[in-house]
C-alpha cells in the first residue's frame, strides 16, 4: 500500500521523463518512483483545478531527511515555488536535511538560497546539507 496519497505515479513520471539525463539522472524512473511512493514522502502545491505546480519528494526514514526532487511546472517556474515547498518543509522537521544535485543544475542556486552547503563533490554530483542547530 503506498505512503504517499497526494501524488501519483503517473504525475511524476510525466514530469521527471522529460528532464531525466539533462538535469538529473534515473536508470529506472518507474523504480524510483515506487521507492518513493512506498517509503517516501512528497508536498505538493497545486492549483484550484488540482494541477500539479510543484512538489518536493523526499525520505524521513533515517537521522537526517534526505530530499530526492524538487519539481516546479515548467510554465510556473521562477514565481517562488520551489522556494516555498522547501522552505515549508524546512519548517516541518528539525533534522539535518540532506540532497544531492548535478553541479550544473541551476537547482543548486534554489538550494544555497535555502542555506543548504555543499558537504561532497563526487565528480558532477554535489551533496548539499542543510545543518539545524
Ligand atoms: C529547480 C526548480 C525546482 C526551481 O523551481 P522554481 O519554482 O522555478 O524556483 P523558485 O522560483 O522557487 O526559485 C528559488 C530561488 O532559486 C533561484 N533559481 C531557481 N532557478 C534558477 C535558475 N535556473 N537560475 C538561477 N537561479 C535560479 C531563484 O532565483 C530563486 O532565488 P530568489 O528567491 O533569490 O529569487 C525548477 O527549475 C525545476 O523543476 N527544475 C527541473 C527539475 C530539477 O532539476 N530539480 C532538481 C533536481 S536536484
Amino acid at each position: 500500500m503506498p505512503s504517499v496519497h497526494n501524488i501519483s505515479e503517473q504525475e511524476i513520471i510525466q514530469s521527471l521523463q522529460p528532464l531525466n539525463h539533462r538535469f538529473f539522472h534515473i536508470d529506472d524512473l518507474a523504480q524510483y518512483v515506487q521507492k518513493i511512493l512506498n517509503i517516501g514522502n512528497a508536498e505538493v502545491i497545486r492549483d484550484t483545478d488540482n494541477n500539479l505546480l510543484s512538489y518536493i519528494l523526499y525520505y524521513d526514514n533515517q537521522d537526517d531527511m534526505f530530499v530526492s526532487m524538487v519539481w516546479t511546472h515548467p510554465q510556473h517556474q521562477g514565481k517562488g515555488l520551489a522556494k516555498k515547498i522547501l522552505r515549508n518543509l524546512i519548517g516541518k522537521t528539525s533534522k539535518n536535511i540532506i540532497l544531492e544535485v548535478h553541479k550544473d543544475n541551476p537547482a543548486k542556486y534554489l538550494y544555497e538560497k535555502s542555506g543548504f552547503v555543499v558537504i561532497k563533490q563526487e565528480g558532477d554530483l554535489w551533496t548539499m546539507k542543510l545543518e539545524r542547530v
